[in-house]
């Protein structure tokens, strides 16, 4: 079934110029680009965002690290695209993360894993809603 999924290059990535190289690797494999945006989450994003972990002892340090600076927002469409685009970005823990991968390749730490997507069509739509509202 065709889908769409939401993608985030964090901080760490953008800063480190991944951008380009990250987003390629998707249009690449054949997914269409449906919405694209640069922005700094707010407070208000972040724990709207992550709102299942607001509870958790690392949460400070995530919303610390992902209101770092500029992040880039992407929303992905094909078939199957939510389980295809986890597999492309690979285990939550870079440091596991296998190589071929995108965290496996572009970073080291579950604390700062260079990129977000959805774990589900429920939640890429709910996470599409947050970050493009004209798009729903
Ligand atoms: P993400 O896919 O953006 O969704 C939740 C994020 O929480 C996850 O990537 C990790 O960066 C972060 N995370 C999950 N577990 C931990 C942890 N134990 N310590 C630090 N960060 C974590």
């Amino acid at each position: 079934m065709v889908e769409q999924t939401l993608i985030f290059l964090k901080p760490d990535a953008v800063r480190n110029r991944l951008t380009g190289r990250i987003i390629s690797r998707f249009e690449d494999r054949g997914f269409k680009i449906r919405g694209m945006r640069m922005l700094t989450l707010t407070s208000e994003l972040s724990d709207k965002h992550y709102a299942e972990h607001i509870d958790k002892p690392f949460y400070p340090g995530l919303k610390d690290y992902v209101m770092s600076g500029p992040i880039v927002a992407v929303v992905l469409e094909a078939e199957n695209a939510v389980s295809v685009v986890r597999r492309m970005v690979g285990d939550t823990d870079a440091g596991l993360a296998q190589p071929g991968t995108i965290r496996g390749d572009f970073a080291l730490l579950k604390s700062e894993n260079g990129i977000h997507a959805s774990d589900s069509p429920e939640s890429a739509q709910r996470e599409i809603a947050n970050f493009f509202e004209s798009l729903v």
